[in-house]
């Protein structure tokens, strides 16, 4: 039953984990961590996020990248396949399904968001931060808001950044597996490391790199717990666990057919378990990396680590504008972050490409274009909550964008990830299983996996869900 893909392989298994990786890490690691973990208090959703890598998300995602293996083509078709072939029923492609439209939801802020991201790149080359380096602290804090919110004040601009966005994406998709997508991740990754780096030991120099050390692994549930205390009153909420789960699964490209579909393009003779076992580390990293530079810069400067989704962009470029060479730094830092964002957002687009290739005999290029629009068209909806539309608030408070960011990371991704686990692990033959990781049933390593997805998967997310509705308090 071996198939093998039309749309072609990853050259070696390093070029998976540089793709993979590519996918994991991006805006996720950079923008959202931080922000999150600076709303929901700091250690405690670090913890928790961590855990569920750990326990949850790591026996998903070995998951994912078998079931694309075995099945060699978009998600849809991968599970239409593999329901077939272990006699279970065809309703198992809405699994491919409820991933592609995740997928495009995801995009289409990822992509606006991924436009701040550009629009700072000229900022920081024409040297607007390096300001602050003779400003007094009290002022630095209004300085760098003024520059994010006249960004995101204004549709226009949003929407041309949008644009090239989206434009860049899809290109890079047009150029197929190996043209485009391999060649882009294979300098970028190391790259971007680096400079991550360099950004750390700045950290280290500034006075409050303590603070902001403590402020990430100091833990304290009661921050996760009760994320919205004021004086008055302190309302227990399941928000801050399903948060950091959510984000656990959006930070690793989990539940959406990404990873699936990577591994549909990976070599016969690979093995599942190390690659991904690479490309966990890599991702977590960086987020790690990411928190470790940002929060002493907050600490350092007077700014709020609870100052949502700007924070990546308040904080980084006072760093660039003290530090020797900010202005080269940061003007290559914030490049090699749209980078990172492009070689993810790919990944978001591809198993929807791959599958109006396959299915409706697409070109890659016409496929690109057709998805481009419409994610383009629905990125507006997030381009308009951060000015004309910030008051439109239909369900729990939340504007249009943070609705989309909920359903998505909280529920459509934990929740594909809980069928992921079912289907492999209840539904699957074990043989199949475990001939495809090319382990025995019985080995050790073996047993764990499988029992993590078994039980500890399907547990831990349903219980975070239940929790989440308040069923335990
Ligand atoms: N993981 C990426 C990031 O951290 C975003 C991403 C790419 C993603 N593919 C995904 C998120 C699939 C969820 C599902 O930026």
């Amino acid at each position: 039953m071996s198939r093998t893909s039309i749309h072609g392989e990853w050259s070696s298994r390093t070029a998976f984990i540089l793709a993979a990786t590519g996918s994991a890490v991006g805006l996720g690691n950079i923008w959202k961590f931080p922000y999150m973990a600076g709303q929901y208090g700091g250690g405690a959703f670090v913890i928790t996020y961590l855990l569920c890598i750990a326990i949850i998300c790591l026996p998903v995602m070995m998951a994912e990248v078998m079931l694309g293996k075995l099945g060699r083509s978009s998600p849809i078709n991968t599970m239409y396949h593999l329901a077939v072939e272990n006699k279970q029923s065809k309703i198992w492609i809405l699994l491919g399904w409820s991933g592609a439209i995740a997928g495009f939801l995801i995009l289409s802020y990822y992509s606006v968001i991924a436009g701040w991201a550009l629009a700072y790149v000229p900022e920081l080359a024409l040297g607007t931060f390096t300001k602050v380096e003779n400003m007094p602290t009290a002022e630095i804090s209004p300085f760098v808001d003024s520059i994010f919110n006249s960004l995101t004040e204004n549709p226009t601009k949003l929407i041309f950044w949008h644009t090239s966005f989206i434009c860049m994406t899809m290109f890079m998709i047009a150029g197929g597996v190996k043209g485009g997508l391999e060649r882009a991740v294979t300098f970028m990754m190391p790259a971007l490391f680096i400079l991550l780096l360099v950004l750390v030991g700045y950290s280290m120099s500034t006075p409050d790199f303590m603070r902001g050390f403590q402020f990430m692994f100091n833990v304290n549930f009661d921050n996760l717990l009760y994320p919205n205390c004021t004086e008055q009153a302190c309302e227990l909420s399941g928000d801050g666990l399903l948060a950091a789960m959510g984000q656990a699964f959006f930070s690793l490209s989990l539940g959406m057919g990404s990873i699936m579909v990577y591994g549909a393009y990976l070599p016969k003779n690979a093995s599942v378990s190390k690659v991904t076992t690479a490309v966990v580390l890599a991702d977590t990293s960086v987020a790690i990396l990411a928190g470790l530079i940002i929060f002493p810069i907050v600490f350092s400067n007077g700014l709020e680590p609870g100052a949502g989704v700007g924070l990546v962009f308040k904080t980084l470029p006072i760093a660039f504008g003290q530090m020797p060479f900010g202005t080269l730094f940061g003007t290559l830092f914030f490049i090699l972050l749209v980078l990172a964002a492009l070689s993810s957002s790919i990944s978001l687009i591809e198993p929807a490409v791959a599958w109006l290739v396959e299915t409706k005999k697409f070109t890659r290029i016409s496929a690109s274009v057709l998805s481009g629009i419409f994610v383009w068209l629905v990125g507006l909806i997030t381009v308009f909550s951060f000015n004309l539309w910030s008051e439109v608030k239909p369900i729990g408070g939340l504007n249009l964008f943070e609705l989309i960011d909920y359903l998505t990371a909280n529920i459509m991704l934990p929740l594909a990830g809980l069928l992921i686990a079912i289907f492999t692990g209840w539904l699957m033959k074990k043989t199949i299983v475990a001939n495809e990781l090319n382990s025995s049933v019985d080995s050790f390593s073996y047993r764990i996996w499988y029992f993590l997805l078994r039980y500890v998967t399907p547990l831990g997310v349903s219980i975070v869900f239940l929790n989440a509705i308040g069923v335990f308090s």
